[in-house]
């Protein structure tokens, strides 16, 4: 059977029962380039592929908020060469998308921690990042060298040292504004791709409340087509947010 377009699909779409904020943990990358033979990094690079058509329904469908989980504090973990190739493909292929995001009117950041990382490089993906800051549509948010404990022990560092005295008001309701998120909406839908049913540290705060959807489906496979797949599961969740 020929594989579905996914305009079919976006008829059923009702536009008032959009997330404002998706966040995406790709996941799958491994074992994709596993079924192919190739190593690690090949599912790396076929993945990128995957975020450029998650971005560009994202636009199409006018979403607030993106965040896509590329890196997290714990990947440290992996074999240096495989860190190393996901660094430069990061800094690479961020360099390439720049002119079709300032096509896109999106405005573009990392989140997370610079520590650990070489001064030269954060500089280096930090500006690549910047040109897209006057753009006023779609915010996409890269987490990169993330990690949500560190997130929350970050925010509280912030508070602490540029108001100590707001600690006496502090509250689930404004912590928000110490995290890398500031600003932003929290995530209506987490998506993990690959099968796994589990945060692995993404946006722990934020997440509180959020929509969880898990699919099969590896991230180098994922497309327009699985992104609608997920919206339609969304719009059809009743939210009661601990009420009744
Ligand atoms: C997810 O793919 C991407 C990153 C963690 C950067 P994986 O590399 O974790 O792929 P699997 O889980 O081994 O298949
Ligand atoms: C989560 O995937 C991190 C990213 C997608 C960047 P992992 O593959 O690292 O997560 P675990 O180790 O399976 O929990
Ligand atoms: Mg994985």
């Amino acid at each position: 059977m020929a594989k579905k377009d996914y305009k079919q699909l976006l008829q059923y779409l009702d536009p008032g029962k959009l997330p404002r904020h998706i966040g995406i943990i790709m996941d799958g990358n491994g074992r994709w380039a596993k079924q192919r033979n190739r190593p690690h990094l090949f599912g790396h690079q076929a993945g990128a592929k995957a975020l450029r058509q998650v971005v560009e329904l994202g636009v199409e469908l006018k979403l607030e908020h993106l965040t896509f989980y590329a890196f997290s504090t714990e990947n440290w973990n992996r074999p240096a060469e495989e860190v190393n190739g996901l660094l430069r493909l990061l800094k690479e292929r961020l360099k390439k998308q720049i002119p079709e995001m300032m096509e896109q009117n999106i405005y573009a950041q990392f989140i997370g921690t610079a520590v650990g990382l070489d001064p030269d490089y954060w500089k280096e993906v930090s500006r690549t990042v910047e040109v897209t800051h006057q753009n006023t549509g779609m915010v996409v948010n890269f987490a990169f060298n993330y990690g949500g404990r560190l997130e929350i022990i970050d925010g509280f560092k912030k508070l602490m040292q540029s108001s100590p005295e707001s600690l006496e008001t502090l509250s689930p309701e404004n912590f928000g504004a110490y995290l890398y998120t500031a600003g932003q909406p929290d995530p209506d839908l987490i998506i993990r791709t690959s099968g796994e049913y589990r945060l692995s540290n993404f946006l722990l705060w934020q997440s509180a409340y959020a929509e969880i959807y898990v699919t099969d489906t590896l991230w180098p496979d994922f497309d327009k087509l699985e992104l609608i797949k997920a919206l339609l599961d969304y719009a059809g969740r009743q939210r009661r947010f601990g009420g009744r």
